[in-house]
């Protein structure tokens, strides 16, 4: 077994005991950090950032440098896959990302193929392995990838979307087009996360970023079911470890009871969700990772501890407690401010697990 300096993470994840609680941060690589802009500004633009295996190996340290989180996120993004499927990616500067190709039409949809990471997601899996070399032990690395809904959002709407019409005219006048895209899809995400966990990523999560725009019927139909057959097509252990797994439905709140049964270690949480309840409903079942409002980072670092604290307290006691914002950092946060955060989760939350003896059921 690889060496672990530090596996608070891991152990968290899976509800075994630790000393605190241990935190990273949705989008901890990214433009909130001047030298993450530095970066990008030598790679040309964003795309070729994620592209170039050396620097996202560069940026995915960015942060562990700063601050000390107990976790690193590869640097990619989830419409690699989208990418890799040739359906044409671009970042336009300020715009978000744009699809050339979507998918509008049945050919289209039947041309659909997973695509084999072997061949077009290699610089994927050269950053991981790359990644894990730099860390050499200091923390666990996270992989990543969309879930099958979120990612056909962007393969049929062709970007960001305020009323996901595209997607939605499909799912209701052609559900068994959208169905097809999404067992494709879901082909693709497992293919994509084995090779991450096979080069070396040692956690993995599923971001179901657009999970939650869905009614409750059409969640349980097209996104839950492939989540779930995601989690039992994922290659459970590496290097002598459970490789855990989490997942995180954007707005999904409502469905945390459905999500626990799903096939995940742990469920991310949004904001919106009171985390204690959250554990009275699932914590029996998994962890929750979560929740603190992205925008609390824009009060005063006093602020932030004591919304740090609210949240420990809701948690209470004992381990399954990943600290984490309930979204991405904005790019206007200031970095300090992270910083802050980063100190009050540490030093706040030693008195939830110090009287926990070791081994007790938590
Ligand atoms: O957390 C990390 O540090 C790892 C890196 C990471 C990125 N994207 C880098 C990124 C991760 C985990 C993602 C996931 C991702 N990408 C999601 C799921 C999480 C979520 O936010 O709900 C989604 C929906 C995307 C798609 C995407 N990528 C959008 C909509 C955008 C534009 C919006 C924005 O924030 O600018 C991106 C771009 C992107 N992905 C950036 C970063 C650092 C900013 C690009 C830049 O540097 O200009």
């Amino acid at each position: 077994m690889a060496i672990l300096h530090n596996d608070t993470f891991l152990r968290a994840l899976l509800r075994q005991p630790v000393d605190y609680t241990p935190l990273w941060i949705m989008r901890q690589a990214g433009r909130y950090l001047p030298e993450y802009n530095a970066t990008r500004a030598r790679a040309g633009d964003f795309l070729s950032l994620c592209k170039s295996p050396d620097l996202a190996t560069e940026v995915t340290l960015q942060p562990l440098e700063r601050f000390p989180l107990d976790a690193a996120i590869l640097f990619s993004d989830i419409l690699t896959i989208p990418d890799a499927m040739g359906l044409g990616l671009r970042f336009a500067a300020g715009e978000g990302p744009k699809i050339d190709r979507p998918l509008r039409d049945e050919a289209a949809v039947r041309a659909l193929r997973a695509p084999d990471p072997a061949a077009s997601l290699r610089y994927v899996t050269d950053a991981v392995s790359q990644i894990r070399r730099a860390l050499d032990g200091r923390m666990p690395l996270i992989g990543f990838s969309g879930s099958p809904y979120t990612l056909a959002c962007y393969m049929i709407e062709g970007g960001g979307s305020d009323d996901y019409r595209h997607i939605k005219g499909m799912l209701y006048a052609r559900p068994d087009l959208l169905h097809r895209i999404l067992e494709v899809t879901t082909q693709a995400v497992i293919d994509y996360l084995n090779a991450q966990i096979a080069a070396g990523a040692q956690a993995v999560m599923v971001f179901d970023s657009w999970g939650g725009s869905l009614s409750h019927a059409a969640f349980h139909e097209f996104s839950l079911p492939y989540l779930a057959r995601i989690a039992e097509g994922l290659t459970p252990a590496a290097e002598g470890r459970i490789v855990p797994r989490i997942v995180f439905t954007k707005g999904g709140g409502l469905w945390l009871e459905s999500l626990a049964g799903a096939g995940y270690d742990a469920l991310g949480l949004d904001w919106a969700v009171d985390i204690g309840e959250a554990r009275r409903r699932v914590g029996h079942r998994v962890a929750l990772q979560g929740n603190c409002d992205p925008m609390a980072l824009f009060g005063t670092p006093q602020s932030i501890e004591v919304e740090v604290s609210r949240i420990l307290a809701s948690y209470g006691k004992g381990s399954g407690h990943v600290f984490n914002l309930g979204h991405g950092v904005s790019q206007f946060t200031p970095p300090e401010h992270v910083g802050a955060l980063v100190d009050a989760v540490h030093r706040l939350s030693r008195a939830y697990h110090h009287d926990q003896p070791a081994g007790s059921p938590t």
